[in-house]
C-alpha cells in the first residue's frame, strides 16, 4: 500500500480497523512476552490505537510509529484530559517527528525510515494490524526492518487474520500460518487461533464465510 492510500483512509475517516477497546489478545497473551515495567515497547504502524494506553499502564515508554499526521493528532486529541500544550514535539535526524506525552511517544513518519535512536534496540514489540496491513511484497521487508530494530532475544506479540483472500482484497490481508513460518529472521509460536467472523460484519458483508484471528509469540533468536 502506498502512502497516499493511508492518507486517503485517514482523510476520509475510513478507519474500520480502529477499535474502541483494547485488543482481546493483550489481556490473554501479553504476559507471555514477560516485559518488565521499564521496558520500551515498540509499536509499529500504531494508528491511534487504544492498545497504546493499555501498554502504557504496564510499561514505559511506549514507542509507536505512524505514517499519518491525522492519526497522531487524533490519538493525542482523544487522550482524556490532555491539553495540547503538554505535548512534546521534536523533529528527529531521520525526518520523523516525535510527539511525546506521559510515557507514550509516537514517531510520525515512515516505519522504514524509523531508527531506534536512544533506545539502541528494542527488547519487546507489539504488532496488531501492522504486518497484515501490508501487501505480500512488503511483508518480508517490514519484518526485516522490525528485526533490525530488535535486540537478540527480543520478543513480542503478533496478531494476524486468516481468511480466503479470493473473497476480499486487503488490507487487512490474510497472512497464513505457512507464510508466517517461512519468514526468516524471527521464530513464531502460535498461541491462539480464534474464530472472529461474527465480530467483523463488514468483512462478512464482503463475502467472507470464515475469519480467524491468530496470536503469535514472536522471538528474535
Ligand atoms: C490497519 S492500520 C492499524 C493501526 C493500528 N495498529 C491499530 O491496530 O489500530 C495500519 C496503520 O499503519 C499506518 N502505516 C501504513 N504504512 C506505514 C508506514 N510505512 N509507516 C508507518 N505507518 C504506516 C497507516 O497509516 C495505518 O494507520
Amino acid at each position: 500500500m502506498d502512502h497516499d492510500f493511508w492518507a486517503e483512509r485517514w482523510a476520509l475517516g475510513e478507519i474500520g480497523f480502529h477499535r474502541s477497546t483494547p485488543h482481546w489478545a493483550l489481556d490473554r497473551h501479553w504476559a507471555s512476552v514477560s516485559a518488565p515495567t521499564d521496558a520500551p515497547i515498540l509499536v509499529p504502524l500504531c494508528g491511534k490505537s487504544l492498545d497504546l494506553h493499555w501498554l502504557r499502564a504496564r510499561h514505559r515508554p511506549i514507542v509507536g510509529v505512524e505514517l499519518d499526521p491525522r492519526a497522531v493528532s487524533a490519538f493525542f486529541d482523544e487522550w482524556p484530559g490532555m491539553s495540547r500544550d503538554e505535548l512534546e514535539v521534536s523533529t528527529l535526524p531521520t525526518g520523523l517527528i516525535r510527539y511525546a506525552h506521559q510515557g507514550i511517544e509516537i514517531h510520525q513518519g515512515d516505519f522504514f525510515a524509523f531508527e531506534a535512536g536512544p533506545y539502541g534496540a528494542f527488547d519487546h514489540f507489539y504488532d496488531r494490524a501492522a504486518l497484515i496491513a501490508l501487501p505480500f511484497d512488503l511483508r518480508q521487508r517490514y519484518l526485516d526492518q522490525l528485526v533490525s530494530l530488535l535486540a537478540p532475544g527480543a520478543n513480542g506479540l503478533l496478531i494476524t487474520f486468516e481468511y480466503e483472500q479470493i473473497h476480499m482484497d486487503g488490507p487487512p490481508f490474510s497472512v497464513l500460518h505457512e507464510e508466517i513460518v517461512g519468514f526468516h529472521g524471527l521464530d513464531f509460536e502460535r498461541l491462539e487461533v480464534r474464530d472472529v467472523l461474527e465480530h467483523h460484519p463488514g468483512m462478512r458483508a464482503k463475502g467472507l464465510t470464515a475469519l480467524t484471528e491468530c496470536v503469535y509469540l514472536v522471538s528474535k533468536p
